[in-house]
């Protein structure tokens, strides 16, 4: 939700902010704006739109500059216009703010000071910040952005800069990102650390309440009430070839294809043939504490909530340990019940969805022991959580979360494997069956991956519906979840994920030619049930695709399609199907036109509540 980057040194100002917004674009993109001072004269440039169009606007008459800040915009309060794109700016344009999240008491604020005669110009939250900081302003930027910010309720994380103190940049958050770099003589600031790669992998992460203040010799760290801080620079090891499309089309294609790595990366170093053991030293919860665990409550969103749907089956399965699994955005407002004997798993690939990090803040108040399954290191909820089990994905920049969902489920395979080893659920003969079986899946994934021109012929024949079914069973019911989501979220046609049970109870009233039918139909115990529901589907005319083992000769005479994948342990095949449903959504989108990676209304990082 909003990208925002700030840079000071010696580089060309225009252009490091735009590589740089660029690499934010996935956190909104209806706007974009850029400030920069130049001879101790703001100029601002703003456009409604890409940022490609600010890049144009940017071509036809350059600006110039020594520092400056920039925005990439997710609309919360404010239509998307020029007017409304940051940077915002005081009464006399010398001072802007650049904004990511959201002012809840900004219209008090806003009738206050427009009361003492400020001059408003947009519709938005942030503009407060600006007049709020040109209220209190006497000499020192800081210090004004200090007094400021004690009147702002709500989540922010705000990069200001101001000619009446020049040569600095101020930042400072509660909620949303904000990540430090430090450079040789330049310095930055940015909601992620992408922009920051090709620059320096020295970060600081601005915990709440911190604040970072720069010039181009030096930063500091300071506390809300002025107090130095002392903080850990973090090197991240992430290459900046990490986030270039590497010759795909989109980033959303290339990490489908990463994910066979990013599986094996997840699960490598952290089970063993040879002993039959999952490690999870590195979590920072002691085996002696997981051991008297009883419940387990999986809290996310989205994707990440369909990989905790998955989860929920591993661990029941392996560690016969009774899971729960809940919206973050809904269970925070619920009077849940939990208590110590209970592990709480946030899972979250940006690590600061504000649902989910707002639910873990709740269920820390209830002192349930935590535990986040996150992708971004150091990341808000992975800092928060009392332990942290990391997933190897690498930067996931295509909106649509894919390589991540396949780590995420890797990483709880190996959770439901570690608890079941050390509450003697499993003996070792099995253990080692299901890592084999684990072992085996990134190969098993590559072979359907090479099966992508076919999935791109087929997806052809179904461009032009406008509705969708997807049902699976068991371990594959999230799975028709999340093959809908994909197909929804990208192509924009409207598709829904159903247990293939529920059907007779009341959506097979849908069913007609104009409604096709995705079914995961693996061999597994809920196989003959999955053909029962096929069948009523038939019965009523409907198209029928299929996701089904490559050795089922049953399924061909009872389908219109057959997506064929390679057989495998039941309880893993999700990490199969999922790939031919991603797939299938992303070439239905390409074939269709839609802004794959940055689909409408969307935002990679959902800041806001
Ligand atoms: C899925 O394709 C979306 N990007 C979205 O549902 C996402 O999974 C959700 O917003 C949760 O994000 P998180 O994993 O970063 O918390």
């Amino acid at each position: 939700m909003c990208g925002i980057i700030g840079y000071i040194g010696k580089k060309n100002v225009v252009s490091v902010l735009m590589e740089g917004l660029k690499k934010l674009e996935y956190r909104g993109y209806d706007s974009a704006g850029i400030a920069v001072v130049n001879r101790n004269r703001v100029k601002i440039r703003r456009v409604k739109g890409k940022i490609s169009l600010l890049e144009k606007s940017l071509e036809e008459k350059p600006i110039e500059g020594s520092y400056g800040v920039a925005h990439t915009r997710w609309a919360t309060h404010g239509r998307p216009c020029e007017e409304n794109a940051h940077p915002h700016r005081d009464c006399t344009g010398t001072l802007v703010v650049v904004h990511n999240g959201i002012i809840e008491n900004y219209l008090p604020l806003k009738e206050k000071l427009k009361a003492e005669g400020h001059k408003f110009r947009t519709e938005t939250d942030t503009e407060v910040i600006a007049h709020l900081v040109e209220k209190y302003f006497n000499s020192s930027l800081e210090k004004a952005v200090q007094k400021a910010i004690r009147k702002l309720e709500g989540a922010y994380a705000i990069a200001v800069l101001s000619t009446k103190d020049s040569g600095k940049i101020v930042a400072a958050k509660v909620g949303p990102p904000a990540a430090i770099g430090l450079g040789e003589k330049e310095f930055f600031i940015s909601s992620d650390i992408n922009p920051l790669l090709s620059h320096t992998q020295k970060i600081v992460f601005l915990e709440d309440e911190e604040m970072a203040v720069f010039n181009e010799n030096e930063v500091k760290f300071i506390d809300y009430k002025g107090n130095s801080l002392e903080k850990r620079v973090d090197h991240i090891s992430w290459s900046p070839l990490m986030i270039e499309k590497g010759g795909f089309k989109h980033f959303m294609l290339k990490e489908i294809f990463e994910q066979p790595q990013v599986v094996r990366d997840t699960l490598n170093g952290r089970m063993s043939l040879d002993s039959g053991k999952v490690c999870m030293d590195e979590i920072g919860l002691s085996p002696q504490v997981l051991r008297k665990i009883k419940r387990v409550v999986i809290i996310a969103c989205g994707t990440s909530y369909h990989a905790g749907l998955v989860g929920k089956y591993f661990i029941e399965t392996l560690a016969q340990i009774p899971v729960d699994i809940e919206f973050a955005s809904e269970y925070r407002y619920r009077d849940f019940i939990l208590d110590k004997e209970t592990l709480a798993v946030v899972i979250s690939q940006s690590g600061e969805t504000a649902d989910s990090l707002a639910a873990l803040r709740s269920v820390k108040e209830k002192k349930a022991l935590s535990l986040a399954v996150c992708n971004v290191v150091n990341s808000s909820i992975a800092r928060e959580t009392e332990g942290v089990l990391y997933t190897h994905a690498g930067p996931e920049i295509g909106v649509a979360a894919t390589k991540t969902f396949s780590a995420q489920m890797a990483a709880l395979a190996l959770l439901a494997l570690y608890l079941a080893q050390i509450k003697g659920k499993i003996n070792k003969k099995e253990s080692l069956s299901y890592i084999q079986a684990l072992q085996r899946i990134p190969h098993k994934m590559e072979k359907i991956l090479n099966q992508a021109e076919s999935i791109e012929k087929l997806a052809l024949d179904f461009v032009s519906f406008s509705h969708f079914l997807y049902l699976g069973r068991w371990v594959n019911f999230p799975i028709a979840l999340e093959g809908a989501l994909k197909l929804k979220e990208i192509s924009y046609i409207h598709a829904e994920g159903y247990p293939g049970g529920e059907m007779k109870h009341g959506p097979i009233a849908l069913i007609d030619e104009k409604m096709p039918t995705m079914v995961i139909v693996p061999k597994d115990r809920v196989y003959e049930k999955m053909l029962s529901n096929i069948s009523e589907i038939k019965t009523r005319v409907g198209y029928i695709l299929a996701v089904a083992f490559e050795n089922d000769k049953e399924i061909h005479g009872r389908v219109d399609k057959v997506i064929p994948i390679p057989s495998a342990n039941p309880l893993f095949t999700p990490f199969l199907t999922a790939l031919p449903l991603q797939l299938f959504a992303y070439y239905i989108a390409s074939i269709r036109g839609a802004d794959v990676d940055q689909p409408r209304n969307l935002a990679k990082s959902v800041t806001v509540e």
